[in-house]
């Protein structure tokens, strides 16, 4: 018996099926129902967002997604995301998703596309044509023993998200993300996609978020999701004059044991290879490691 394969755009009414096969291909990542709503729905026009599912014999086996990376100053950037439940693979699903997808990003003048893989998906994503750049690590850590939260230092105040203005929140992002490792630079997120896609997504967790104000300035803060009794780090950072002072550490000190309160039980987090100062203080946290995926780049031929 051959089995049918259909494959279709997503809308946000796939979301739990969606949500079901994200969490059997990837054990350590956190995102709930809504958050992968969120994603499905959230794109503007100027994103060219594509989602895509495959279906057999009516079941979501498989995602797929491309659009136009507009946090970037650099023109054509792209990624791409392609996911096939274990027990689909080697059938020709993500290829079928690969071809579609390059096809659309090539109609909507994208020059690089960026993709992430399992070393497992390394075989596959070099015979599109994608070659090697960074390492992404995965890690997370059970709430129960945490290391002592350390001292507050003077002049600051450690407050909620739920606290603060978004403005300070999107100044102190937008600032810490100039200097995340990435293959393009994030100097282009506007305040009212910030607000849509970040602030506002079902995923944030503002009770408990945690900044480290220096009077009216967000020095550092770092950023919670929850999905269920899990959590995961949107992001954590702290701005440039005030870095290499522990505020990093103790944000996220204070926002794990905050929510070990709530009753989430563990994190997971990601970060580059090369993020020495972020993989320290999630080593110092008790962190290991669970999985390393590869940052992938190919161009397109238009
Ligand atoms: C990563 C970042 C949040 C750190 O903020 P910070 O407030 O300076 O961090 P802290 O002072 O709390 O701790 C830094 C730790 O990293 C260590 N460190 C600093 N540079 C390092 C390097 N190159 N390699 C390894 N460790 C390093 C420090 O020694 C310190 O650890 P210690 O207290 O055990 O000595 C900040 O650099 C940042 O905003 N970067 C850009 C945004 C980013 O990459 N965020 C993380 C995304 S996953």
């Amino acid at each position: 018996m051959t089995t049918r394969v259909v494959i279709r755009q997503a809308v946000g009414e796939d979301a739990e099926a969606v949500t079901a096969v994200r969490r059997a291909v990837f054990s350590y990542k956190a995102m709930s129902v809504a958050a992968t709503r969120h994603a499905i729905t959230v794109a503007r026009p100027e994103e060219r967002f594509l989602p895509l599912i495959a279906e057999v014999d009516g079941q979501v086996v498989a995602w797929g997604a491309a659009g136009l990376t507009v946090w970037t100053s650099q023109p054509g950037q792209s990624y791409l995301t392609i996911f096939v439940h274990p027990d689909h693979r080697k059938q020709g699903i993500g290829s079928q998703l690969a071809e579609r997808l390059h096809q659309h990003l090539t109609e909507v003048g994208a020059i690089r596309v960026r993709t992430f893989v399992h070393p497992d998906g390394l075989e596959f994503a070099r015979n599109l044509g994608y070659d090697g750049t960074r390492q992404m690590h995965y890690a997370g850590v059970e709430l129960k023993s945490l290391p002592e939260q350390p001292e507050t230092p003077e002049g600051i105040e450690l407050v909620s998200f739920d606290e603060v203005d978004p403005q300070a929140a999107y100044t102190a992002d937008t600032i810490a993300a100039l200097d995340e490792p990435s293959d393009s630079p994030m100097d282009s997120m506007e305040y009212d996609r910030w607000l849509d896609e970040i602030w506002n997504a079902p995923s944030m967790d503002r009770s408990l978020s945690v900044a480290a104000m220096a009077g009216d300035e967000m020095a550092a803060f770092t950023i919670v999701e929850t999905d269920g009794d899990r959590m995961w780090s949107g992001m954590t950072g702290t701005i440039p004059a005030y870095r290499g002072r522990g505020l990093a550490k103790l944000v996220k000190s204070v926002a794990l044991r905050r929510a070990a309160a709530a009753g989430i039980t563990s994190a997971y987090t990601s970060n580059d290879d090369e993020n020495g100062p972020m993989l320290a203080i999630n080593n110092w946290l008790g962190y290991h490691r669970v999985q390393t995926e590869l940052a992938l780049l190919r161009t397109l031929d238009n």
